[in-house]
């Protein structure tokens, strides 16, 4: 069983990839909110059903329910309003996530953990740190999400075929993240060596910013980051082994220790198997730093 905890918009949608994809055969959506996440569980049913797909979403507001989940999806809590940042959610959000990862050690103490919830990697950072779970059983999910928006710059720019879009976003899920322009490639291709230093810099600006005006336009981003969290699911219960940014908790990787933020890493059926350690130039590495810097004062200022 999957279990999402937080039936909101991209728990909602996370469901529904992850059911399409038939990714398990039971998924769990828990919710504080009594109907929202069994609403949510019928709706989607309904659609399941019409497509024929054997997949049964549950709702419920009882933790007990989620006994025997391989994997725990964490997305509770209050998202971004407009003009707010990823660090405004800060201490709200670590009460609710510290209050979840609680009942996930009652409940589920086996599983593997996915944190979403913003601010991403404090969060991450907590979920670590109050389970006690291995290192490599909490992964969360901020640069799937940011590298499905490189990716999209990227093909607008250089009309190519998104399936040929080889790339990565490490670092902090918030203002300091760190589009790899430098390393992104087209059907293997170099990537600067088919548009110029200037298109790079401006689609390294444009994936950094692009978050804040779809929730200026259309009040949250729902389906990204449903259909990334989904992804990640793939590649863990189908052990695909792919590398895909992750926020993990560091210990000396990258020159850092004591802090999750977003690494690339192989996942498997064990979640993170190997962090991938590439060689970063003095610009990125500095980049990086910012965002260690950023989340260290984050969780500094909170009672892990
Ligand atoms: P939402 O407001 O639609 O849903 C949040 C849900 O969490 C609500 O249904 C609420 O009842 C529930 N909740 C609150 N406290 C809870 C608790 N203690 N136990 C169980 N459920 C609880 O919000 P949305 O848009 O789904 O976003 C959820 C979170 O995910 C936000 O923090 C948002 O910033 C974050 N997010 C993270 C992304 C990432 O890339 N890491 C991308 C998009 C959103």
């Amino acid at each position: 069983m999957i279990t999402i905890i937080g039936a909101g918009k991209v728990g909602g949608d996370a469901a529904l990839f992850s059911a399409i994809k038939q990714l398990d055969d039971q998924i769990l959506l828990l919710d504080i909110a009594e109907g929202l996440p069994q609403g949510e569980a019928m709706d989607i049913n309904h659609m399941l059903s019409e497509q024929g797909i054997d997949v049964e979403i549950k709702g419920s507001n009882n933790y007990e329910d989620m006994k025997g989940s391989k994997i725990v999806v964490v997305v509770a809590g209050a998202g971004r309003k407009p003009g707010m940042t990823r660090m405004d959610l800060l201490k709200i959000n670590a009460g609710v996530v510290k209050d979840v990862v609680g009942n996930i050690k009652k409940y589920a103490d086996d599983s593997l953990i996915i944190p979403v919830t913003n601010p991403l990697d404090p969060m991450a950072y907590i979920t670590f740190k109050t389970s006690d779970f291995e290192k490599s059983r909490v992964f969360g999910m901020g640069g799937m999400l940011d590298l499905s928006r490189f990716k999209q710059f990227i093909h607008e720019e250089t009309n190519s075929s998104r399936k040929e879009i080889n790339a990565l976003v490490i670092g902090e899920h918030g203002e300091n993240m760190l589009p790899l322009t430098r390393l992104a490639k087209i059907s293997g291709k170099p990537l600067p060596e088919i548009i110029s230093q200037e298109k790079l810099d401006n689609i390294f600006t444009l994936t950094k910013n692009v978050a804040a005006e779809v929730i200026k336009l259309k009040g949250a981003t729902v389906h990204a980051p449903g259909n990334a969290i989904s992804a990640m699911i793939d590649n863990v219960v189908n052990d695909k082994k792919q590398v895909m940014p992750v926020s993990t908790y560091l210990d000396g990787e990258y020159g850092f220790s004591d802090v999750s933020i977003g690494v690339p890493a192989i996942l498997g059926k064990n979640g993170v198997e190997k962090i991938i350690e590439l060689e970063l130039n003095d610009n990125e590495k500095d980049w990086f730093e910012k965002g260690v810097k950023s989340v260290k004062d984050a969780i500094s200022g909170i009672n892990v």
